[in-house]
């Protein structure tokens, strides 16, 4: 049973308990984040963290920790569950409150830390690729903040399942920003493209990450608007996140990416993905060489 952090307390996870009246519950009112752990150390914590503050101000709700407080309480909750490979979830809603759309005031925000295994990719995916489906955007305007609110996001995963896919790629006027949790990133004529950062798309600290081993590794990368006719015409997808790193998708709507395999770059990316990481497992991060 995993041990969890609940409002200022360690506890196993069966006695953690929130309110029915918190407007987390009520509303999906609150921010979240979710952190990878390698060896006991938390992967671009302090990226994370800046993601985390820039959310929280987004939705005027002000920080309920200083930056050492939450350093001190993750790592806790890493070291009470074993160390290892995790995935750290952390929440934060506007409390518990009698249900009224506007704010409360002088209300507690309520934090919650969960961390579960991080199960490694599988084989299967990273031998073969994945499928991947387009389907419109129906999200809000401000897809950079990390809300827990995740109705559309939900669906959009679920149809994509439906279709015997692993991952919907997201299209809105004209333009594909990212998929339903994952960012995503294209190889046109041997470069590396993501859409640049924007209200319908959130900031991913895999993304970042990737664009910075490609800077760092001397790969041509460019951020640039990417049309569903560039998707069509890839030759390399990726989708990027903290729990699935990158992932190649081979089929796109029922159709070959490329030669169907996963790709070149794709390949090497993964190699100096997987670098990076192991000298974050042994000696903790460092700035990409
Ligand atoms: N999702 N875009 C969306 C809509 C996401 O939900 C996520 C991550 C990403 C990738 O961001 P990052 O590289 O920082 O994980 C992009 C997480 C993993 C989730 O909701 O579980």
């Amino acid at each position: 049973m995993s041990i969890v952090y609940l409002n200022g307390e360690f506890l196993p996870m069966e006695r953690a308990q929130v309110s029915v009246m918190d407007r987390g519950f009520i509303f999906g009112d609150g921010v979240y984040e979710v952190i990878p752990v390698y060896g006991g150390r938390l992967f671009r914590l302090e990226q994370h963290l800046q993601r985390l503050v820039r959310s929280l101000t987004e939705i005027r709700l002000s920080n309920p920790m200083s930056g050492d407080e939450w350093r001190c309480c993750l790592q806790e909750v890493v070291q009470r569950n074993g160390s290892g490979d995790q995935s750290v979830y952390v929440q934060i809603t506007r409390g518990v409150a009698p249900r009224d759309h506007a704010f409360p005031q002088d209300v507690q925000p309520t934090v919650y830390v969960v961390s579960s295994p991080l199960k490694p990719l599988a084989a299967e995916w990273a031998e073969h690729g994945v499928a991947a489906v387009t389907l419109p955007d129906i999200r809000w305007q401000r897809c950079d903040i990390k809300a827990i609110t995740l109705l559309p996001n939900i669906l959009l995963r679920q149809q994509a399942i439906d279709q015997g896919a692993v991952e919907a790629i997201l299209v809105r006027d004209g333009q594909v920003n990212e998929a339903a949790a994952s960012n995503l990133f294209i190889v046109k004529a041997g470069e590396l493209i993501t859409p640049p950062k924007g209200p319908f798309l959130l900031p991913g600290i895999t993304r970042d990450l990737v664009l910075e081993l490609a800077a760092a590794h001397g790969i041509a990368h460019r951020e640039a608007v990417i049309t569903p006719q560039d998707l069509a015409a890839a030759e390399e997808v990726w989708l990027t996140s903290s729990t699935r790193e990158i992932l190649p998708v081979t089929r796109l709507d029922q159709r070959w990416v490329g030669d169907g395999r996963p790709g070149v770059l794709w390949r090497r990316m993964m190699g100096i993905y997987q670098d990076y990481k192991q000298t974050v497992r042994e000696r903790g991060e460092m700035p990409a060489a």
